[in-house]
């Protein structure tokens, strides 16, 4: 039986409504979009029936989606917090962006990453004045098979030690930036630690939050980016070992493989080390 034919058959066991809907699309000639489409219709229908959906019910889901759209400009993305907030985010890289055996997980990469960012040597202070407890991170990037890769792309963003991110306070870069591994795919830079921070709750997000009883708290982390050319880029986060959010991230971006100790050092600072190991897929 062929994609249509398919098509068909499911088409033919539906409620006449849905069906008709789904066969309204039919002419749609990027069958990837008549395909979506028809699930789209055809799940949204079976969740109005299961739950039996009020009028009321779905005036409010349409004021909620409304006030959605509106706040979300400038920086912020209120509909990306939606997604985080729901699973779908970390379900969409679970299922595109899944790695072999001692691949580094990838995880979220939440709505804080900026391109374009100041380009650091390697050895330099990111932190710019930001508060915090002073750390060092050093790392290494590697293929699967152990090798090096030289002059990879690492780009590094992270909350202060007042959980905030530069973006949300207007005083210029902090705690980001870009560095270029060396020969041996070794890199290094000076920040501060990053503290855990609620996701923002001042939208209808945080009422959904508030009204379910649910934390808006992520754990505190270090959000890291790695390119090279051959292999596929890695958005990933390092989190804190012993971070008393590790068990409910708000957004369900934890992944035990990247949990790690910054361990203190004598001075009262912190030292992190993590090596991150790409897939071997070739970029776009
Ligand atoms: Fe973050």
């Amino acid at each position: 039986m062929n994609t249509q034919d398919k098509e068909k058959a499911v088409v033919a066991g539906m409620a006449p409504l849905t069906a008709q809907v789904i066969a309204s699309f039919a002419a749609t000639s990027d069958a990837r979009l008549r395909c979506l489409l028809g699930a789209l219709v055809r799940h949204l229908h079976e969740f109005v029936r299961a739950v039996e959906l009020s009028d009321e019910e779905w005036r409010r889901a349409i004021e909620f989606l409304t006030a959605a759209g509106r706040c979300s400009q400038g920086g912020r993305q209120e509909l990306v917090l939606l997604s985080d907030v729901l699973g779908l985010s970390t379900l969409l890289v679970r299922q595109n962006h899944a790695v072999p055996l001692g691949a580094t997980e990838a995880t979220v990469m939440g709505p804080f990453y900026l391109p374009d960012v100041t380009r650091f040597s390697l050895g330099d202070d990111i932190a710019n004045g930001a508060p915090g407890t002073p750390c060092t991170v050093s790392g290494m990037v590697r293929d699967v098979a152990g090798s090096p890769l030289a002059n990879a792309t690492v780009e590094v963003w992270q909350a202060d030690g007042t959980g905030h991110y530069d973006v949300q306070l207007n005083e210029g870069q902090r705690n980001r930036g870009v560095l270029q591994a060396d020969e041996a795919g070794a890199f290094n830079f000076r920040t501060v630690v990053a503290e855990p921070y609620p996701v923002p709750t001042d939208g209808p997000v945080g009422d959904l939050l508030r009204s379910t009883g649910r934390s808006a708290w992520r754990p505190g982390h270090l959000h890291v980016r790695i390119s090279a050319v051959g292999y596929e880029t890695l958005t990933t986060h390092v989190f804190r070992h012993g971070d008393p959010y590790l068990e409910s991230d708000a957004v369900f971006g934890v992944r035990n493989s990247l949990i790690a100790a910054w361990q203190p050092q004598s001075d009262g600072t912190y030292a992190l080390h993590f090596d991150f190991v790409l897939s071997g897929q070739r970029n776009g």
